[in-house]
């Protein structure tokens, strides 16, 4: 398991008293242009490609679905007359994730070559429900679940990742998605503020807690059990599924639960369910 905690730049960035959501505006998005020719793809065995190829191809299915979730969670948002800095941030992430699938497809298809196929895309996902009708509650938990806590996880692995040797493309790839997924976390926890500043965040966001770790972590339960992986591989952006596991669960240790408590949210119960769903696999 790679050593050490996300770095402090994933600690939630949160409003201060002082400030407007404005401080959240987005960066103008940069082209990145990737080498893929400088890629050594050489260095490791035809099947350990094809397993990396197999996670980025994953990861690109996966970035589609959240095209649609984003999107949805945009839409959701409007109609609940959410600030403009949390809806250009929600249509922002919807536009990112467009093009982060496009890239780990790129990046898959180098790793294999033209027998590559993307994998089919499952449209738009359900989301979690937690159990409520359509409201400003259920909304919030949704952007919630999908920011403060994937898009922080994801943030954690790419972070992970970037501070072990990368093969040059590789670095350059990582490098732009964390830079949108950090962005994507940032959401989450700013419309959590909103809803908490207006006063019916905090019950919403408390009594849910141990739903959000569960939703969380019980897909990423299985994968502790698999593998680890090895220096060579770690070069071309791969982290076996029992290494992602450890970083979920450090996250959300040292980040996403400690970020809630900054909040004023009791998220002891969240602790409690990390916990055990831990011990449990
Ligand atoms: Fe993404
Ligand atoms: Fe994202």
């Amino acid at each position: 398991m790679p050593a050490g905690l996300p770095s402090k730049k994933l600690r939630p960035r949160l409003p201060q008293k002082s400030a407007t959501l404005v401080e959240f505006r987005l960066r103008r998005y940069k082209p990145v242009a990737i080498e893929w020719t400088d890629l050594p793809t050489d260095t490791i065995a035809p099947s350990e490609r094809r397993v990396i190829a197999r996670v980025w191809a994953s990861r690109a299915r996966s970035e589609h679905s959240a095209v649609g979730a984003f999107s949805q969670l945009a839409y959701e948002a409007a109609r609940l007359n959410a600030p403009s800095p949390i809806l250009e941030m929600l249509t922002r992430a919807a536009h990112d994730e467009v093009r982060h699938a496009t890239l780990c497809d790129d990046y898959a298809a180098t790793l294999v070559g033209p027998e590559y196929q993307p994998l089919p895309r499952m449209g738009v996902p359900h989301g979690p429900t937690f159990g409520l009708e359509p409201s400003r509650e259920r909304t919030l938990l949704r952007i919630v679940a999908l920011s403060c806590f994937n898009e922080t996880i994801t943030s954690a692995y790419f972070t992970q990742m970037l501070k072990g040797p990368l093969h040059a493309p590789v670095r350059t790839l990582v490098s732009s998605l964390l830079e949108d997924e950090m962005d994507h976390a940032r959401v989450g926890w700013a419309y959590a503020k909103v809803a908490i500043d207006a006063g019916w965040g905090e019950s919403a966001l408390t009594l849910a807690m141990d739903k959000l770790v569960a939703s969380c972590m019980q897909p990423l339960v299985v994968a502790r059990r698999f593998g680890r992986s090895h220096e060579a591989m770690r070069a071309f952006g791969y982290f076996a599924p029992g290494e992602d596991f450890a970083i979920a669960v450090d996250t959300l240790r040292s980040v996403v639960l400690p970020g809630f408590k900054t909040l004023g949210i009791d998220s002891k119960i969240g602790q409690d369910t990390l916990e055990a769903l831990t011990r449990a696999s």
